[in-house]
């Protein structure tokens, strides 16, 4: 047999893998994007057989894949396709087992995806090669947290690596599959428009917010210890950041992109104990109403006193020549007003204003560029305009945004949950949206250089009410350099 595919899927039985995971995986084989003859082998720990597996998956479908593509015969062929194999970590029969089984559906690549805890990426990938599943031609995914800090990062990135060689290395950060964050790109690099002002010479700062409305969600046993630094900006936003800040790839190809993005980290000053009080604010929500719904604050839901945060604020810096003195404020929270995710391009003010003699020259706003990823997705250009009128004192000008929603440019075309593009890249073999291995590291070596400086200095998370922007102090870190967050 030749030509099949064959997806593993480790933590088939988890949240991930029934709300984003077999939904995407579903939504290709809808769009006749899966490779003609491919098979998902689904793996968890607890013992089932196929039909008991396939019938959590039917029930996953109907609550999580999109409404519109749902249909019986095609949801059928879909679970047809997938086969259930018990396997826990370190059960070397259970791995034998599943080579033979995977063996049966044919001779074609594998694409492993490691949905589980990250403390099994290596027993697995260890309990695969054992049983003959790696060769050069096996894919292997990794979904976050890749490591706690620098050092287990390196040692989860050591484990795999002795088994798998780079290529065959796919770190899911699932922001990257979003259409909007590969979008950023299309703008930066398919317009002529905005590179010859994307530097210091224009560009007064940047910000980037992801807000969420949620809190804990139940995700405690996660959630506490690691905090919004290591959650949301270590990843998701440290990987928009590099794409705003990079100098432009020769190629989009994954060695010309990833190259220029890690550039970009390396750039990032480190924080010290002396700066990490100017650049940087914690906070933890207290009880409050997020939309009107109350919320139990953090540490009443997890029943304990903790220092765990839930908002960051930072003032960053990138030292090169195309960014210095450019400050980067960075801002993710839960339980906040909205659930917002933008960024912020501020230009500086124009050099000169002709408009000054007639008393409304110091109303002239500096230009805006606003990227909003989510929930909707637009690009709002604000800019000045004369205000319509036979003004005897002069022109007068007003603040007026020039706005694209992609939901209206591109009408028809159905919105892709990000997983789908991840996943149909992995079977492809495409890793240009993964992260690679030096920049994992280099986003953990300036997330780093924050945890030792709070640590070192002592700078406690301060309480926020649930249902506001959090602690005064986010605000002031920007309101101090005259700046003020995008609302
Ligand atoms: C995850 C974080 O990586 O991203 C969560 O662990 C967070 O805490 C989530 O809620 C946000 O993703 P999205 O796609 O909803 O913005």
């Amino acid at each position: 047999m030749s030509h099949s595919t064959t997806l593993i899927l480790f933590g088939a039985t988890g949240d991930l893998a029934h709300r984003m995971l077999f939904p995407s995986l579903y939504h290709l084989q809808c769009d006749g994007l899966l490779p003609e003859r491919f098979h998902i082998l689904a793996s968890g720990r607890t013992e089932m057989d196929d039909a008991a597996f396939r019938a959590t998956i039917a029930e996953a479908l109907k609550t999580y894949a999109q409404a519109e593509l749902l249909d019986d015969g095609k949801v059928a062929a879909f679970l047809e396709t997938v086969i259930y194999a018990p396997v826990a970590a370190g059960n070397d029969a259970q791995f034998a087992d599943l080579a033979k089984r995977a063996r049966t559906l044919g001779d074609g690549p594998i694409a492993v995806y490691l949905s589980t805890p990250p403390s099994l990426f290596a027993p697995t990938a260890q309990g695969l090669a054992k049983a003959g599943l790696v060769a050069p031609t096996t894919r292997i995914a990794m979904e976050k947290p890749i490591g706690k800090d620098l050092a287990s990062s390196k040692e989860v990135n050591d484990a795999i690596g002795a088994l798998f060689a780079e290529e065959q290395i796919f770190r899911v950060d699932h922001y990257l599959g979003k259409e909007t964050v590969q979008n950023l790109m299309a703008l930066r690099f398919g317009n002529r428009l905005f590179e010859p002002l994307w530097n210091s010479s224009a560009i007064d700062h940047v910000q980037i917010t992801v807000a969420e409305t949620v809190g804990l969600e139940g995700r405690v046993s996660y959630y506490d210890g690691v905090g919004a630094l290591k959650d949301m900006v270590q990843n998701h936003m440290l990987q928009i950041l590099s794409i705003i800040a990079m100098e432009p790839p020769a190629r989009m190809d994954s060695t010309s992109v990833r190259d220029e993005k890690v550039k970009a980290l390396r750039s990032l000053r480190p924080m010290t104990p002396e700066t990490v009080h100017t650049h940087s604010v914690r906070g933890q929500y207290r009880d409050g109403a997020v939309k009107g719904k109350l919320i139990a604050g953090y540490a009443e839901e997890l029943g304990k006193p903790s220092d765990t945060e839930t908002f960051v604020a930072l003032k960053a810096h990138l030292d090169n020549w195309r960014w210095t003195g450019v400050p980067f404020y960075l801002r993710t929270g839960k339980a906040m007003p909205n659930r917002q995710s933008e960024i912020l391009i501020q230009f500086k003010p124009v050099t000169h204003s002709i408009f000054r003699r007639n008393g409304y020259g110091n109303s002239l706003e500096p230009n805006q560029l606003i990227i909003r990823l989510q929930p909707d997705e637009n690009i709002r250009l604000c800019i000045m305009a004369k205000q319509p009128g036979l003004d005897r004192d002069g022109v007068k000008l007003q603040e007026v945004g020039l706005d694209v929603s992609l939901a209206n440019a591109f009408a028809g075309e159905r919105r892709r949950v990000a997983y789908e593009r991840l996943l149909l890249d992995l079977i492809e073999g495409d890793t240009t949206l993964f992260v690679r291995r030096d920049e994992v590291e280099a986003q953990w070596t300036w997330i780093d250089s924050i945890a030792a400086g709070w640590q070192e200095s002592g700078q406690k998370a301060v309480q926020y009410a649930a249902g506001t922007w959090g602690p005064s102090a986010g605000i002031a870190l920007i309101e101090r350099d005259g700046a003020s967050w995008y609302d």
